[in-house]
């Protein structure tokens, strides 16, 4: 049987993903000996509390066992090659997540090892994030095809992946940002072509205020991406990107707020609204437990 990764969104179907988020909704707290005897590999070389500390839970309470360990200390700083860590990590190992900087890399690691690989995060795509958001959104809004989620701010990883999921389940998804900071081709493109087969609706606009309107969800991200320096001419571009409650009075009362977090308080988003009625992040942050525990079953169990 061939190896399933998840690298991308797309890396599931429609019905895989909306059946994941069912599941993860009913199964929440489960505690079971889904991955007894199994151990988890996590090889990060980015920082990271929640993707972290949600696969080790994750695991722990499926009954598996998790090693962690960061990508400094092992041989390929000094220049063993990603072929052949995957192929030596996949004959101890029942799976791994991986946090890195390139997309290719982890596609290169993914290509040579036998055991599953999850993206736990690159420069290109956040794709568990993606679940736990469409998750979350769930919660709140039964019909997923009629929902208006609205990203604002940085064209990055979460935007890819926030696009990508609502495109292939058929939401209706804007992303909102200053014309030098949009997303690249390659991915509007891509969303366009998954949108093609869902009937999702894929927007890019410049406008925050017309993208707000309408809005079922507001979500934003920090301005300057681990890896990424900061530059104080990018976050004066960012400032009507801001989510404050001068843009949330734009949107109907029950327009929730989503952020994947670590978020920076009145930066991209005021803190009156991060900590406000309408923000959902601590339950998104939640979310990425459980939804990541049907994802570890589907792949490893
Ligand atoms: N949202 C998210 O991935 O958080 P961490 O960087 O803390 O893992
Ligand atoms: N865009 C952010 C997400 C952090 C979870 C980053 O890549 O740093």
């Amino acid at each position: 049987m061939e190896t399933r990764h998840f690298l991308k969104v797309e890396d599931m179907s429609r019905d895989e993903i909306v059946a994941l988020i069912a599941d993860a909704r009913a199964n929440r707290g489960e505690r079971s000996v889904a991955l007894h005897g199994k151990c988890l590999g996590m090889i990060f070389s980015k920082p990271s509390t929640r993707t972290r500390a949600s696969f080790t839970a994750g695991a722990y309470q499926l009954g598996g066992d998790v090693m962690f360990v960061s990508e400094g200390e092992m041989q390929l700083g000094r220049g063993e090659t990603v072929e052949d860590t995957a192929r030596v990590l996949s004959s101890y190992l029942d799976g791994v997540v991986i946090r890195t900087y390139l997309q290719e890399n982890l596609e290169r690691f993914a290509a040579a090892a036998s055991i599953p690989v999850i993206n736990g995060l690159t420069d290109d795509h956040h794709p568990c994030q993606a679940l736990a958001d469409l998750m979350t959104i769930s919660e709140y809004h039964d019909d997923l095809a009629g929902v208006k989620v609205v990203y604002l701010g940085d064209g990055n990883n979460v935007a890819v992946s926030l696009m990508d999921i609502c495109a292939v389940v058929g939401a209706h998804v804007v992303i909102c940002t200053p014309e030098e900071l949009a997303l690249p081709q390659w991915a509007t493109d891509n969303a366009a072509r998954l949108a093609a087969a869902s009937g999702a609706r894929v927007e890019v606009t410049t406008d925050p205020e017309a993208a707000a309107s309408g809005a079922d969800f507001l979500y934003t991200d920090v301005w300057f991406s681990m890896g990424q320096a900061e530059q104080p001419a990018k976050r004066a571009r960012l400032e009507p990107y801001r989510i404050d409650e001068e843009l949330l009075a734009l949107t109907d009362p029950d327009c929730r707020v989503m952020h994947c977090l670590p978020a920076h308080r009145d930066e991209e988003i005021s803190a009156e609204v991060m900590d406000g009625p309408r923000s959902i992040v601590f339950r998104q942050a939640e979310n990425r437990l459980h939804a990541q525990k049907e994802l570890l079953k589907r792949l490893m169990g």
